[in-house]
């Protein structure tokens, strides 16, 4: 028998329920190289993806594809320990399964990091930007197909899917913890190539101050199903300098382990101020 999506929602929530029954209510999504934060979590339960029903597995070096449950700044949290990316081959409602799961377990919030290439020219390799919007058009809207009333409308508004009172407040701590910050526009792309010059080009020109392969469609299903979602790029090549433009996964994931600290400083700041 081949189950809908809603219910294979409902019965991969109960099997979680019936291995962890505490309610999270911080969902954690960490990007490439960005992971440290769930080293931080005071581990209740941890659950690998391969045991978890209807779970697509990851396959992205330095993902370790499990679901983390404990406590974190006073918060009982759930984090994804590697995310799905469309370029896996894995479909758009693949990719946002998890972050449905999310939901139907108690979540209310939604924190995800990732790894991003800048067009904004003032922008240096390292950099933290607070997402304060994206672009998906170049990507695949994941509510593609027929709509579930359970999950959200058909049509939904996305006039604020970054939540405005969580960016002030990362701002206001990150004042705090003297760490500076960037925000601007995120472009969301299928990958797996990075971006041509043209393209890099294009995508500053259409309103992107950085671009990556995940988080859009992501932010896209937890906006429909009713999230408050923050989100934040680690800055981890430039895609518009003029000499040097080659980029490599290498360096992306050294880039991103550099600047994660900073991150994890806001990420774990903010959670505890919820
Ligand atoms: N482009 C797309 N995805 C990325 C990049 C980039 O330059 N850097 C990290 N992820």
């Amino acid at each position: 028998m081949i189950l809908s999506s809603i219910e294979q929602l409902k019965e991969t929530t109960k099997f979680i329920k019936s291995k962890f029954a505490l309610e999270p209510k911080v969902g954690i999504v960490l990007g490439s190289g960005l992971g440290n934060l769930a080293k931080e979590i005071e581990i209740e339960k941890e659950i690998h993806y391969k045991d978890i029903p209807h779970f697509p597995i990851s396959t992205v070096e330095g993902h370790q594809g499990k679901l983390v449950f404990g406590i974190i700044g006073g918060k009982r949290v759930v984090a994804m320990m590697g995310r799905f990316h469309y370029y896996e081959g894995y479909t758009p409602e693949q990719v946002v399964f998890p972050i449905r799961l999310m939901k139907f377990l108690g979540v209310e919030t939604l924190l995800l990091s990732n790894a991003a290439g800048a067009m904004n020219s003032s922008f240096k390799v390292g950099d933290l930007m607070i997402i304060n919007d994206h672009i998906s058009l170049f990507t695949v809207n994941p509510l593609i197909g027929k709509n579930h009333d359970e999950l959200g409308v058909r049509f939904p508004d996305m006039s604020e899917p970054y939540n405005k009172s969580l960016i002030a407040k990362a701002k206001k701590l990150a004042g705090q913890l003297n760490i500076p910050l960037k925000e601007g526009v995120y472009a969301g792309v299928t990958g797996p190539t990075f971006e041509t010059r043209a393209e890099y080009k294009l995508l500053h020109i259409a309103g992107g101050d950085a671009v990556g392969m995940s988080t859009v469609q992501e932010v896209i299903a937890a906006s429909h199903i009713g999230l408050s979602i923050f989100a934040m790029s680690v800055i981890t090549d430039i895609g518009i300098r003029e000499d040097e433009n080659i980029i490599t996964h290498e360096e992306v994931l050294q880039a991103a382990a550099e600047a994660e600290p900073k991150l994890t400083a806001i990420f774990k700041q903010l959670i505890a101020e919820l």
